[in-house]
């Protein structure tokens, strides 16, 4: 039996400009997590998964199997380390809200592909654990900028700029922190899939190439500043900088007002700043808080409408390996 977990993840800033080639920093949530486990099962019953959090179990060489990215990814994990035909049970859960902005589907890939390997004697590194969840998150959502299936593999807080073709990989730094920081994670209860959001932005691109592109590039360098105030740590700073981040969002189009509300919320509360994270269009929001204003923040943004609040501290990561 075999079993290994991923973590969720949290975008700071630089969401949906970074599928155009802009920077972006991406963080691990350590405490809300996915996990995948893998256990011998009966001789030719072959690979079944079984996902007891929405109650569906199916086998993956069934013809009826679902077009499924886990599916692919078993598939595509099994060709990696060239291992034929198995007979295995493989369970997975998770704690991460789905279609939130959390990276669900990429920690749920990323464990599942890290405990299969493993249970097979050829247990993977975080980056070619990253390219498979990102090769099997490309057939099913179209042109994701690889982000999230790397945030999660490495669980690191990372600087992340997409490869400019297909075949170049990505530029992945770890960021410094030179103070460490906390942030506020509000849930707007409102499920928004990110393929839809990243697929009107790229129809409004396509209409008016020159003012997305602008809009981009502002956001790539709000990222720039936020990199710099973290290993400063003008938390102040930083701050003025997500909310700027936020007024670009809604100028490509992918807040909402659900978002809005707890946005502005968390802000008279104290909050040093408050974005959405995410693909938007409902889904999560981020406010960085100190310490004396963190109760009020947590409680204006459930009295303005919020599911939950999370809640996670951000330190310095080590060197990528
Ligand atoms: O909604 P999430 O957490 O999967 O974040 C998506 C981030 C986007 O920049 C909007 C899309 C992408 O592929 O990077």
């Amino acid at each position: 039996m075999t079993s290994a977990s991923t973590p969720g993840k949290l975008i700071l800033c630089g969401e949906h400009a970074v599928v155009y080639g802009q920077p972006a920093i991406a963080l691990p949530l350590p405490d809300i997590r996915a996990t995948a486990l893998v256990e011998d099962a009966p001789a030719g019953s072959g690979i079944t998964i079984v996902t007891p959090d929405v109650d569906q179990a199916w086998t993956i060489d069934d013809s009826a199997a679902p077009a499924h990215p886990l599916t692919t990814l078993v598939r595509l994990t099994l060709a990696q380390i060239q291992h034929a035909a198995a007979d295995l049970e493989i369970t997975l859960r998770s704690a991460i809200p789905i279609a939130s902005g959390m990276g669900s589907g990429a920690a749920l890939g990323a464990a599942l592909v890290r405990a299969l390997s493993t249970h097979l004697g050829a247990a993977l590194t975080p980056a070619t654990i990253a390219q498979l969840v990102y090769e099997s998150e490309r057939f099913y959502h179209g042109t994701p900028s690889g982000i999230d299936n790397t945030v999660v593999s490495y669980e690191q807080a990372i600087w992340f700029v997409r490869g400019v073709s297909k075949e170049q990989p990505p530029t992945i730094v770890p960021i410094t922190i030179e103070q460490p920081f906390t942030l506020l994670i509000g849930d707007t209860g409102v499920r928004a899939p990110t393929h839809v959001t990243v697929g009107g932005v790229r129809e409004r691109w396509q209409q008016k190439p020159e003012h997305y592109t602008a809009l981009f590039a502002t956001i790539g360098s709000l990222a720039q500043t936020i990199r710099e105030q973290l290993a400063a740590g003008n938390l102040r700073e930083v701050g003025l900088a997500l909310n700027q981040n936020q007024a670009a969002l809604e100028a490509i189009g992918v807040s909402s007002p659900e978002l809005e509300r707890l946005i502005a919320a968390a802000r008279s509360a104290g909050a040093l700043g408050a974005k959405l994270s995410g693909g938007g269009g409902g889904g999560v929001m981020v406010a960085l808080v100190r310490e004396p204003q963190q109760t009020a923040v947590a409680q204006a943004l459930l009295e303005m409408g919020a599911v939950r609040v999370m809640q996670t501290v951000v330190t310095g990561s080590a060197l990528l390996s």
